[in-house]
């Protein structure tokens, strides 16, 4: 995998200001390069496609027209390969970059912990390198809400203490965020944005792009998505003993696309900047896992059995965020609610039920 750098297509000429988006064919990402490119952005993304599909970007071109995709290039390429970033920092006129680049599985992260530092530690010590050298010192993070562990007091604020981190994955989001803090203090050039998500869900509302999560999903509202057209017999809901009403875990679910346009009010408000600045992507307001199960069987129309297990072991009672400074000074505030996060999800599994490769 490493040095394996492949110049898919580029319809674009060097263009001013360009946008890397590392990882831009995955979830998130690929909601984010729609946004920008509707946006008017330039983009460049750098993808291993080791957790996503090269369709994607035929997807993508569905979604924001020909003329508009003209302004995007792919190169299939590690962010740990020192050369071909290099050699795509010389190609482009790159003025930021949103990093989403990454490996993420959590339980996955406690197997293979070398394998996770590797990847998101070293992957972004070399992404800042190849970016002081090149002039380029601007990037936009993919932290997440993981930082604040079992929080004391709720709804977080960017305030709120991190807490030493259950898990390798989570110890790369806290260290990550540690490393592009040091990177300021050494360098004022530096203009770095860590954006907390919460949790991410949804699709894009055309279903064409969405989760592709590959072998058992992890994560709730995949798992509910694949429940719902029969690839799995039934949810299995960790633990009804919380400190919740219901019992259940709560959570600040937030609507990928949502997240999406988060990326791009950063963006804008970013140029001209410098410092580190830490925002929270979340709602504000949380849901449980009974709760999302029943609007998903309500926007599916299917019935989604499930099961009371055990809690899982690393999990919090509840989590959701203050989202107020993001308001204050991005002017972002996520506008979806969950009817319209499960009805998305919904839309992108029912059409594809194998996902992107199937
Ligand atoms: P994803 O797996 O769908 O996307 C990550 C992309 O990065 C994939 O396309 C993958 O192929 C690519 N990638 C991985 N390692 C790479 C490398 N070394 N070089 C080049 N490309 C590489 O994940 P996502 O859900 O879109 O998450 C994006 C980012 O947001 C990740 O950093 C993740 O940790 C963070 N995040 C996600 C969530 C969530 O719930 N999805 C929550 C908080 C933070
Ligand atoms: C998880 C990670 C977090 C990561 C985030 C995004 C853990 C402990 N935390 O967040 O670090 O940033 O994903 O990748 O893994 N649930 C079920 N059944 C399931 C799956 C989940 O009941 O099959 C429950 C969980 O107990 C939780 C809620 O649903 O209460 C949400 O879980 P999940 O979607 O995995 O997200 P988090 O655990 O919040």
């Amino acid at each position: 995998m490493m040095g394996l750098f492949k110049r898919i297509f580029s319809r674009t000429k060097k263009i001013q200001g360009e946008v890397l988006v590392t990882g831009g064919t995955g979830f998130i990402g690929s909601h984010t390069v729609v946004d920008l490119l509707e946006s008017g952005f330039s983009v460049v993304i750098v993808d291993n496609l080791e957790n996503s599909s090269e369709k994607v970007l035929d997807r993508i071109e569905e979604i924001v027209g020909e003329k508009a995709f003209e302004k995007l290039t792919f190169y299939e390429a590690d962010i740990r390969d020192e050369e071909a970033l290099t050699s795509i920092f010389d190609a482009h006129d790159i003025k930021n970059v949103i990093h989403f680049a990454g490996l993420k599985a959590v339980g996955e992260s406690v197997e293979k912990p070398l394998e996770y530092y590797d990847n998101n530690i070293a992957g972004t010590c070399t992404l800042c390198k190849v970016m002081g050298n090149a002039g380029c010192k601007s990037i936009i993070f993919s932290s997440s809400s993981t930082v604040y562990g079992d929080p004391d007091t709720l709804p977080l604020t960017e305030e709120s203490p991190k807490k030493p981190a259950t898990n390798p994955y989570g110890w790369t989001k806290w260290m990550i965020e540690q490393i592009l803090t040091d990177l300021y203090t050494a360098d004022p050039e530096w203009d770095v944005v860590l954006l907390r998500y919460f949790n991410p869900i949804g699709a894009h509302v055309s279903g064409l792009i969405g989760e592709d999560p590959k072998g058992i999903p992890n994560n709730l509202v995949p798992y509910i998505a694949q429940t719902a057209v029969g690839k799995r017999d039934k949810v299995h809901v960790f633990g009804d003993d919380y400190a919740t009403p219901d019992g259940t875990g709560i959570r600040d679910y937030i609507h990928v696309v949502d997240l999406a346009a988060g990326h791009v009010a950063a963006l804008q408000w970013m140029q001209g900047h410098t410092g580190v600045e830490i925002f929270n992507l979340g709602t504000g307001s949380g849901s449980s896992v009974l709760e999302v199960i029943k609007a998903f069987q309500t926007a599916s129309g299917q019935e989604i059995p499930y099961v009371i297990e055990e809690r899982r072991a690393g999990d919090i009672a509840q989590n959701f965020a203050d989202a107020t400074k993001a308001e204050k000074i991005l002017g972002w505030k996520a506008e979806k609610t969950l009817e319209d996060m499960v009805r998305d999800s919904w839309n992108w599994q029912s059409k594809n039920p194998e996902g992107l490769e199937g």
